[in-house]
């Protein structure tokens, strides 16, 4: 386990006494679109004290310094490292730079936070993890969903029993004509793929953590390129994307088999005919079932088949989903409470994201280990 703290009771008490009028001294690696999102959440987490941030970009640093204060900023994110020292990282940089990003500020004896997808790859993932080890510090993954309040009802449906055993799952992520046009998601040297490990893994995460995060054994999937490399004069909320450098995926489909006997489906895309975008998941199980959106649980009861809603759910909006994520990432940091998405969880996704990618790259199933 990437969380290596000790977790008794006691040994949490001693670390919230140690840490009495302390802060997190928290610096970002990355400081694009969404480090101001994790910004404005980290304002409402008074432990943390946000001491650094680096980007390679001087525009970015310059709105740190405007917008938010921070003094000490940095183009190289290993010199930040040496001379700032920070209690912990979170790394909002491009997919490609996660892992390094990660290995670089634990082995500097930070904790890390990192963004979305994990990493590339799981090889990367578990270089991550075998460093938080060694370096004895938390790695938690920046997966907000899990903390939605109605994919917690859910898995709270799952673990009550109320599913049964598992069969199906079918998770849609897709967008009938949204390629994002800032950044570098349309490099697969950069990203490690398209839609598949961009939007599709939020999903993936929230629908594989209500499963009970069963074991991936096997992925067959394809995905194709077709929009998103040629210009486009269609209408849409994000025109003018890169389209010269476009070299990942519009739309992928993939089935994952589980060592639970369980399957899931997955279908993403930045760019499809479709009626409309979609941000679900739905699930089959042997006693009950369920969708996401709206949260619904589908049973049989007294004769009837029965669709049960919940009387009250809070709010799940981005921003709360931030300040939750980040929340527990500080909580894991200064009180030793358990990461709810540790390096593990990542991994896990990864590697269902991983054998879609190559099971459509060798043009069958292939085995995830
Ligand atoms: N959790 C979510 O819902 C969510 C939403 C959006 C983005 N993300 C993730 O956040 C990450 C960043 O996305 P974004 O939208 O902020 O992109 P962005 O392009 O706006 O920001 C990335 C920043 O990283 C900087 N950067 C690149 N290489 C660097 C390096 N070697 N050292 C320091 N800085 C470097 C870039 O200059 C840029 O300013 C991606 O992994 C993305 O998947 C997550």
């Amino acid at each position: 386990m990437a969380d290596t703290g000790v977790s008794t009771e006691s040994f949490a008490a001693e670390k919230k006494q140690e840490f009495q009028g302390k802060k997190l001294r928290m610096a970002i690696i990355g400081c694009g679109g969404i480090s101001e999102t994790q910004i404005r959440a980290l304002g409402a987490i008074p432990e943390v004290e946000l001491v650094a941030g680096a980007d390679l970009k001087p525009d970015r640093l310059e709105v740190m310094k405007s917008r938010y204060g921070l003094k000490a900023l940095y183009r190289d994110y290993h010199r930040m490292l040496k001379e700032v020292r920070p209690d912990a990282v979170t790394v909002c940089t491009p997919n490609g730079v996660h892992a390094p990003a990660t290995i670089a500020a634990l082995q500097a004896g930070a904790h890390v936070i990192t963004e979305k997808p994990m990493a590339m790859n799981p090889r990367q993932c578990q270089a991550m993890i075998d460093a938080a080890k060694k370096a004895r510090r938390k790695l938690c993954v920046g997966f907000q969903y899990r903390y939605h309040p109605a994919t917690q009802m859910l898995r709270r449906a799952r673990d009550a029993g109320m599913f049964g055993r598992i069969m199906f799952v079918k998770c849609l992520a897709l967008r009938r004509r949204g390629i994002p046009n800032w950044g570098v998601f349309g490099q697969k040297r950069l990203q490690g793929g398209g839609p598949m490990i961009d939007i599709g893994v939020h999903v993936l995460e929230m629908a594989h953590y209500v499963m009970g995060s069963p074991k991936p054994i096997a992925a067959t999937g394809k995905v194709w390129t077709y929009l998103g490399n040629q210009p486009s004069s269609v209408v849409s909320a994000w025109p003018n994307w890169d389209w010269k450098t476009y070299t990942v995926e519009d739309l992928a489909v993939g089935h994952i088999r589980f060592d639970t006997g369980a399957v899931l489906q997955i279908e993403s895309s930045f760019a499809a005919h479709i009626e409309r975008d979609q941000w679900n998941f739905t699930l089959v199980g042997e006693k009950g079932g369920c969708t996401w959106d709206p949260p619904t649980i589908f049973t049989d009861q007294a004769g009837t088949m029965t669709n049960t809603t919940a009387a009250f759910l809070p709010k799940g909006d981005f921003a709360v989903l931030f300040e939750m994520k980040l929340r527990n990432f500080v909580d894991a940091c200064l009180y030793h409470k358990p990461l709810e998405a540790p390096g593990e969880a990542g991994i896990a996704v990864q590697k269902i994201i991983d054998g879609v990618y190559r099971a459509s790259q060798a043009n069958r199933e292939v085995t995830i280990n």
